[in-house]
C-alpha cells in the first residue's frame, strides 16, 4: 500500500512564502474535473499507457520461461526510455547480489562506453547469452551500435543460430529492426504505437526483463491497475494522488519558484527508480522554458552530502521523500555497547533509516522547504506497479498544467539528428552544415 503526506508542503505548515495555500491548491478543482474527463478519453490516444496494466502478458511470460531455461545470461540492449525501466525493476525487485546467486545473470548495455561494453562482455559466456535489443525509434545511434557489435560476435561464434539469441523490442511496423527481425524470423515484441520510450515500462520493454529475472510482473499490473483505478474514479484532487502530486509540483515551481524537484527515497533499492523517474519528469516536461530539474538524493547517504544546500541555499527546491516501512531483512544494534553509544542499543538498521528520514524532514520543515512524503509499506512488485503508474500519470497531467505536449521530446531529437550528421549518415547532409554554423573549434 501506499501513502501520500503532503503537509508539509502547505502554507499553514510552512507559510505562504515558500508553502501552497489550501485556496490555491482547490482552485483547480473545475480545471482537474475537465481534464479528468479529457484523459478518459485520451486513454486510447495519447495517455494509452494507461491501457498497459490491462494487457495480456502470456506471450511476454512464456518467452521469458523459455529464457530462463536455455540461457545464462539476459542482455538488455536499450537506451533512455528503453533501459531505465528495466534497471529500475530489476534494483528495486531483485536482491542487491542477484547476479552472484542467480541465473540468468542480468546486464544493460545502454551507453557507448567502450570499457563499460568490454567489461560486460568479459562476464558473459556468448553461447549461454540471450540479447533483447530495445529500441522504439529501432535507429537510436547507442542502441543500433551496440546491437551490430555483438549481432557480429553471435554470427561469428553461432553462425545462422544467431538468431535464436536475439529477441527484438520495437515499434510495430516501422524502424530498421522490426524490418530486420520480419526478413530473419527473429523473435520480437511490439512498442504500441502510441506509447513513447519514458512511458512504456509497464508493456515487454519493462516486463520481459523483469519476467526473465523471477519477478512476479502480474502483480506489478496488479499495482498499476490499482492505481488506475483510484486515478480513474476520483476527479477530486485530494483524492487522486496522481493529479496532486501534480498540482503541488506546478504550484510550488510556478507561484513559489521552486524550479528543482528533488527524490529522495531512504532505501536503496529505489535508486535507479529516481533515475527513471529524473528521465520521466525531465524529458516530458521540460520544454518552452517550463520544467522542474529533478535531482537524485539518496537517504541517508546525502545527509552527508546534499542536505545542506537543500536546508541553507537556494529556495528553489521541492524535496519528496519515500519512506519504505518494512525491509527485507534487518540487523540489530548489540546491546552490550559503550555506554556512550547506548542510546543505539538493541535498535535496527531500518529504524535509524527511518528516524534519519523523519529527523531530515523535520529540519527541512523547519527551513520552510516544502516536502512531501511516500510511504510504501514495504518494497514489492505491487506498490512498485502502483508508483510507476502514479508517476506515469501526474507526469502526463502535468501536460495539461503547463500546456505542453508531455509526449514528444523535440530536444532531444535534435541532439540525436546532430549525431547522425557527424557520423555521416545519408539525408543528414543539411544538418551537418548546421552543425559547422555552430560548432567553432
Ligand atoms: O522517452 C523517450 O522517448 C526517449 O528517452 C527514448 O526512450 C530514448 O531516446 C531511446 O529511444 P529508442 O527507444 O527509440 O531507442
Amino acid at each position: 500500500m501506499i501513502k501520500i503526506d503532503y503537509t508539509d508542503v502547505m502554507a499553514d505548515r510552512i507559510g505562504e512564502r515558500d508553502g501552497i495555500l489550501r485556496e490555491e491548491l482547490l482552485s483547480f478543482r473545475y480545471f482537474t474535473v475537465e481534464t479528468h474527463s479529457l484523459i478518459q478519453r485520451e486513454k486510447d490516444n495519447s495517455f494509452y499507457f494507461a491501457k498497459l496494466p490491462y494487457q495480456d502478458i502470456t506471450d511476454i511470460l512464456e518467452t521469458a520461461k523459455q529464457i530462463r531455461e536455455n540461457f545464462d545470461y539476459f542482455i538488455v540492449i536499450g537506451i533512455g526510455g528503453s533501459s531505465l525501466g528495466n534497471i529500475m525493476l530489476h534494483e528495486a525487485l531483485n536482491d542487491f547480489n542477484y547476479n552472484e546467486n542467480h541465473f540468468p545473470k542480468f546486464y544493460v548495455l545502454d551507453n557507448v562506453d567502450p570499457e563499460k561494453f568490454g567489461a560486460v562482455i568479459d562476464r558473459i559466456d556468448i553461447k549461454r547469452s540471450c540479447f533483447n535489443v530495445i529500441t522504439k525509434s529501432g535507429s537510436t545511434v547507442e542502441t543500433i551500435a551496440n546491437f551490430l557489435i555483438i549481432l557480429d560476435i553471435l554470427k561469428e561464434e553461432l553462425g545462422e543460430k544467431y538468431k535464436e539469441h536475439l529477441i527484438i523490442t520495437t515499434d510495430p511496423e516501422k524502424g530498421f529492426l522490426r524490418k530486420f527481425a520480419n526478413e530473419n524470423n527473429i523473435k520480437s515484441f511490439s512498442i504500441p504505437e502510441n506509447v513513447g520510450g519514458r512511458f512504456s515500462v509497464l508493456s515487454s520493454v519493462g516486463l520481459l526483463s523483469a519476467a526473465v529475472c523471477g519477478i512476479d510482473i502480474e502483480q506489478i499490473l496488479e499495482g498499476a491497475r490499482k492505481m488506475d483505478l483510484i486515478c480513474s474514479v476520483e476527479e477530486h484532487i485530494e483524492h487522486n494522488p496522481a493529479y496532486l502530486i501534480a498540482i503541488l509540483h506546478y504550484l510550488a515551481n510556478i507561484r513559489r519558484g521552486k524550479s528543482i524537484s528533488v527524490m529522495m527515497p531512504y532505501s536503496e533499492r529505489l535508486s535507479s527508480f529516481v533515475d527513471w523517474y529524473k528521465q520521466l519528469w525531465a524529458e516530458s516536461l521540460g520544454k518552452e522554458g517550463f520544467g522542474q530539474t529533478p535531482i537524485k538524493a539518496i537517504g541517508a547517504i546525502d545527509q552527508h552530502s546534499q542536505i545542506q544546500l537543500f536546508r541553507e541555499g537556494p529556495r528553489d527546491k521541492i524535496v519528496t521523500f519515500i519512506q519504505v516501512e518494512k525491509f527485507k531483512r534487518d540487523f540489530k544494534i548489540p546491546t552490550d555497547i559503550p555506554e556512550d553509544l547506548n542510546y543505539l542499543a538493541g535498535h535496527s538498521l531500518s529504524e535509524i533509516l527511518n528516524k534519519e528520514l523523519l529527523g531530515t524532514k523535520v529540519a527541512l520543515t523547519k527551513s520552510k522547504v516544502p516536502n512531501l512524503t511516500i510511504v510504501l509499506d514495504e518494497i514489492n512488485p505491487y506498490n512498485i506497479g502502483m508508483l510507476i503508474y502514479l508517476y506515469e500519470m501526474a507526469t502526463a497531467f502535468s501536460g495539461y498544467l503547463y500546456k505542453i505536449n508531455p509526449f514528444d521530446q523535440p530536444a532531444v531529437e535534435e541532439g540525436k539528428n546532430f549525431t547522425y550528421a557527424l557520423m555521416g549518415r545519408k539525408g543528414y547532409e543539411q544538418k551537418l552544415e548546421e552543425f559547422k554554423s555552430i560548432y567553432k573549434e
